[in-house]
């Protein structure tokens, strides 16, 4: 039967990539300029699936990452990422110290396992207790009771944190240490949530189940809410993307640092490198706005040479030259995009860059020849735009749509009723000051001389990461099923695709009525 390929009649308007592309050579084109069409499927959404290899030992369940931004990914973005099975990237804007804590933290996180819970001292009033619930605005009212060396004393039960006892101490109220039940750090093993599982299921009507050390120190807390949440996402079609030892994948994001003679500065590279990889990081990222350069050229043959298995993603290139040269240093993904971010400025300052869509056509063919990994970087806002960059690259990076969620770096703001973040480009001046100077081959210090190539600005603020993932997922999940393809490699080989005139962009967007919700 015919069904599963295109009418002839179809074929001179619908092109394959590799027609389609060279024969709109003349032009750049990016997201908006193109749409898919649709193919015969036999392929629901819900039943395609989205890994995705990027290395040979970093494989990713979403083909997603978070930008190496400073107001997009610290641990707690890089945990939700890999948490719904992507990767953040966490940035550089800090002294290297704190970006190993921050790996460590992702790397150590237990999903399920509150890490730090807020505790409470003997001494203190029930009174006290109940001005940090209402300052703090805690969901909760049971606390581990510690002493001054962190030791567990107790449990305060939310059923004694009432106005009423307002006067008397947390000692005298506190269920004491014995009756508190616990378990040992180490008997945890490799699986700690179905640990915690078996627990509740044999200690009927327990709801908390306290972690301690040899000394008796509080180390976490399970609650039996979020073990029963972790069991249900457990049958979630999109697992976390974990490591061999069942750890969250992380990666850092590492600049091509100088010596005060302008040298690229190796040792102290390597050391860092060296201390990410000593704390588990699963790849790591040569970020520059300009990868195809010796500076970055070299950074990766000195990691390369140091680290034969680690994974490489190095960037950012719109060029094939750009993708042969980083695959030949020993990169294993390149980023692609030049200029397409939503606060990049690069193509109206400096003039340079590509649409995004013609560079990652260009680069993904000479990444297929040298057999790397190309990921779509920048200029993404909503899924349909994932599923275009996915026709061509094996994942995307997104800064923007994550910069309003919960888990990013920086507080809300409130301005006339609305709530937003502040997410600003890597080459802005204020971020190019706290670090990200050499990313746009800058001097350390940089004064309101240097150009900045980014700017400052507002996200609104949009809820958690994983609410924002499941809208994309689903997005891209749908685009697949309209095109039949089941996996991301028959999505890359099936696109067809056609230009869009002004006029049809127009008609993709709601039109011609008075919008009073959106879509989600
Ligand atoms: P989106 O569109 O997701 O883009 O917000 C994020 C990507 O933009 C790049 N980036 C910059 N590019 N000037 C630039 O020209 C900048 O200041 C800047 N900061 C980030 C980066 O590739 C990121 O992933």
């Amino acid at each position: 039967m015919a069904v599963t390929r295109q009418s002839g009649f179809d074929d001179p308007f619908y092109q394959p990539a590799d027609q389609f592309f060279p024969a709109n050579s003349k032009i750049g084109l990016t997201f908006d300029d193109i749409t898919l069409a649709t193919l015969y499927s036999d392929i629901l959404p819900r039943d395609t699936q989205l890994d995705t290899r990027l290395a040979e030992n970093l494989h990713l369940n979403i083909p997603v990452i978070s930008s190496d931004m400073d107001t997009v990914t610290e641990s707690r973005m890089a945990i939700a990422m890999a948490a719904n099975g992507g990767l953040g990237l966490i940035h550089y804007n800090m002294p290297e110290r704190l970006q190993l804590s921050e790996v460590s933290r992702v790397k150590n996180h237990v999903h399920g396992l509150i890490q730090e819970p807020i505790t409470v001292a003997p001494d203190q009033l029930i009174g006290d207790v109940l001005k940090i619930i209402e300052e703090r605005k805690f969901a909760f009212g049971t606390f581990p009771v510690v002493d001054g060396k962190g030791r567990l004393v107790g449990l305060l039960s939310g059923h004694v944190v009432k106005p009423r006892y307002a006067k008397r101490k947390v000692a005298d109220a506190l269920t004491p240490r014995a009756q508190v039940h616990t378990i040992r750090q180490k008997e945890l093993g490799k699986d700690p949530i179905s640990r915690a599982d078996k627990f509740f299921t044999e200690h009927l009507g327990i709801h908390k189940l306290l972690v301690v050390d040899d000394q008796d120190k509080l180390r976490g807390l399970f609650t039996m809410s979020d073990i029963e949440r972790i069991a249900q996402e457990r049958n979630a079609q999109f697992k976390p993307a974990r490591d061999a030892n069942f750890h969250l994948i992380c990666g850092a994001a590492v600049s091509t640092t100088r010596n005060a003679f302008g040298e690229l500065d190796r040792e102290r590279i390597l050391n860092h490198v060296g201390a990410l990889v000593e704390r588990g990081v699963d790849a790591v990222a040569v970020s520059t706005a300009h990868g195809h350069s010796k500076g970055v050229g070299d950074t990766v043959k000195v990691l390369r040479d140091a680290f034969s298995k680690l994974p490489i993603i190095a960037g950012n290139v719109t060029s094939a030259a750009g993708v042969e040269y980083l695959a030949d240093c020993g990169a294993n993904a390149i980023k692609v995009g030049q200029g397409p971010g939503s606060i990049c400025t690069t193509r109206i300052v400096a003039g340079v860059g590509i649409p995004q869509m013609t560079a990652l056509y260009v680069s993904s063919r000479a990444a297929a020849k040298k057999k790397v990994a190309v990921l779509a970087d920048g200029g993404i806002t909503k899924s349909g735009d994932i599923i275009k960059a996915l026709t061509l690259a094996q994942a995307v990076i997104c800064g923007g749509i994550f910069a309003g969620c919960n888990e990013a770096p920086g507080d809300v703001v409130e301005i006339g009723g609305k709530l937003y973040k502040q997410y600003r480009g890597m080459g802005s001046l204020a971020a190019m000051k706290s670090g990200s100077a050499a990313r746009y081959g800058q001097p350390a210090n940089p004064t309101q001389k240097v150009a900045a190539e980014g700017i400052e600005a507002l996200k609104e603020a949009c809820g958690s990461v994983d609410r924002v993932l499941a809208q994309l997922i689903g997005g891209i999940q749908s685009g697949m099923g309209y095109l039949g393809a089941a996996n991301l490699a028959q999505l890359r080989e099936k696109a067809r695709f056609i230009r869009v005139s002004p006029a049809g962009m127009r008609e993709a967007a709601p039109h011609d009525v008075v919008e009073l919700k959106t879509g989600n």
